[in-house]
């Protein structure tokens, strides 16, 4: 079954509004292909709505980069699901490893997260991978599957069909050092296969799943080869609007 290919950039707490527009204007000069290929911007929250008129009209998608489960309330400092698609957000990243790590969110808040995203109508990013040490100690899967087996706990075989799951290990990310291709393969064989167990063949096999951790345009084209790999989640690279560019092209 073919799945429609993601490049998305995950612009972490870059760029302000005027810079932001900026890298739209530039990027849209270069008229990104976005019919064979969902791209993806993830920028800043208070950067969403300001970018979401000019994407649109190129067919270039917005993220989040997390959000709270409740839908509003007495949640001081937090930014609520409906408030993301009033920015015309479509999709929003949860559990990225910063939120894991730095921000100290656990599998059952990234649950939470994910299910409330699909209950009103977002579509999450659930990120999931291992630290360094995780994987010398031979925890891998432990890891992964604790993020996977949280995050998805909720859903149902047809909420399932709006998922995407990025596998992204922390040793990867920020550090210049990519997974080799094989190693994401693995894992990410491994998530489709707790998927498969999840959800049945049918809805696992509709199921996108990303890589993420220094991905360049240089490599992005080694992992794209793997028919199981279904795109990137691009930190660093997607900053700068040539870059993204070119992994756009090397991911088509
Ligand atoms: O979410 C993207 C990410 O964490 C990878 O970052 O800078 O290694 O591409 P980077």
């Amino acid at each position: 079954m073919s799945r429609i290919p993601i490049a998305a950039g995950n612009w972490k707490m870059n760029k302000t509004v005027e810079e932001a527009s900026e890298f739209a204007e530039a990027l849209l000069d270069l008229s990104p292909n976005t019919s064979d290929i969902e791209v993806i911007l993830c920028p800043p929250f208070v950067t969403l709505y300001p970018l979401s008129q000019k994407l649109a009209q190129k067919g270039i998608k917005l993220a989040a980069q997390n959000c709270y489960w409740e839908a509003k309330g007495a949640f001081t400092g937090e930014v609520s699901i409906p408030m993301l698609l009033a920015a015309h957000c479509q999709y929003v990243i949860c559990g990225h490893s910063e939120r894991r790590h730095i921000f100290g969110e656990t599998s059952e808040d990234v649950g939470k997260k994910v299910t409330a995203a699909i209950h009103f109508g977002l579509k999450p990013i659930l990120c999931v991978g291992e630290t360094i040490e995780e994987r010398e100690a031979g925890r891998t899967e432990t890891i992964v599957f604790d993020h996977l087996s949280k995050g998805i706990t909720n859903l149902s075989k047809e909420e399932a069909l709006s998922l995407v799951v990025a596998y992204e290990p922390v040793w990867a990310i920020g550090t210049g050092k990519a997974a080799t291709p094989q190693d994401a393969h693995q894992v990410i064989s491994y998530i489709r296969q707790q998927l498969v167990k999840k959800f049945g063949d049918n809805t696992a096999k509709q199921i996108r799943i990303l890589y993420g951790g220094s991905v360049t345009p240089d490599n992005v084209f080694d992992f794209m080869k793997d028919p199981d790999i279904d795109g990137s989640l691009v930190g660093g690279a997607s900053l700068d609007p040539t870059k993204f560019y070119k992994i756009i092209l090397e991911s088509l």
